[in-house]
């Protein structure tokens, strides 16, 4: 597990939520005030740039930032959603020292201390994942659909490296899956190589089951590619069963924004 073990008491989302695949370590609980919280949107032209630095570390062939322009600009059925760490620190916010409760116990070289520590933290965290563009969050994530007339169809889903193993590609995952709900689609279906277990066992934790084989599928290794398929997801079954799995992502990951 690449999650960090940071117990947040004074914060309403779970620890594991906290500093996904960043240094471990067990805070005071003073320390405990970095209230990162995702959230999901609809992706815009000025998210490109690290949805390509996304893009570039997850595919083998990444898509050049012409294919997502003309996908958010001229596919009309094509649905981008981004996930975003909303509460990255802002090189312009206030110092950090100034973000954090007091416990009204530091004093003297005790409040000296952490205030070093707590901008030494920050500016770690600053230096890994500078802030783009004035944009105080950072993309984490993203999930491609096409909402064909008989079928939606996810194109392309992948989570910053930093971040895998927390949850953020289910969510992108159920943000997809009500969103083909939601426009009444009953068929959801992808490709996927034969290799990516990681993403294989996401969707079949989802339902999806395997539906054929697209020989050769990749060009770039010759690589097959499963079709996986999932349907009804407009029936009431799934939608318990989705339901279900959502309440428990939310409880073991925290809760957060989806706006779509
Ligand atoms: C596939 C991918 C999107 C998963 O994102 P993620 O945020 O790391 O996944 P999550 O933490 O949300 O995990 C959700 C489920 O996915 C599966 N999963 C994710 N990573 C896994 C891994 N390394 N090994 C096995 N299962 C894995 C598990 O079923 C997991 O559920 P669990 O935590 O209950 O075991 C991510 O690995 C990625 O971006 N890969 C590169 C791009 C890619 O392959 N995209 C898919 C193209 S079809």
């Amino acid at each position: 597990m690449a999650c960090a073990s940071v117990k947040a008491h004074v914060l309403p989302q779970p620890a594991d939520a906290f500093f996904c695949n960043t240094a471990m370590v067990e805070l005071p609980l003073v320390m405990q005030t970095a209230a990162v919280r995702y959230r999901v949107r609809p992706m815009q032209l000025d998210d490109i740039q690290q949805v390509m630095e996304v893009e570039r570390e997850s595919f083998p062939t990444a898509w050049p930032q012409t294919a997502f322009r003309h996908e958010l600009q001229q596919n009309r059925l094509g649905r981008y959603l981004i996930a975003e760490e909303c509460s990255y620190p802002s090189q312009e916010g206030p110092p950090p020292e100034a973000q954090s409760p007091s416990t009204g116990a530091e004093t003297g070289p005790l409040r000296r201390f952490l205030g070093n520590l707590r901008h030494l933290l920050a500016r770690d965290m600053q230096r890994d994942h500078p802030p783009r563009g004035g944009h105080p969050s950072l993309v984490v994530g993203f999930i491609g659909v096409w909402l064909l007339p008989d079928e939606a169809h996810i194109v392309t889903v992948a989570v910053r490296g930093s971040h895998r193993r927390c949850g953020i590609g289910e969510m992108l995952l159920i943000a997809a899956i009500q969103m083909a709900q939601e426009s009444g689609q009953s068929l959801i279906t992808l490709e996927c190589r034969v290799s990516n277990t990681a993403a294989v066992s996401l969707y079949e934790k989802y339902g999806f089951q395997q539906a054929g084989l697209r020989t050769r599928y990749y060009s770039n290794n010759n690589e097959d590619a499963y079709i996986l398929t999932v349907s009804p997801v407009t029936s009431q079954r799934y939608r318990d069963e989705f339901q279900r799995l959502g309440e428990e992502h939310r409880h073991r990951w925290g809760d957060y924004e989806l706006i779509q």
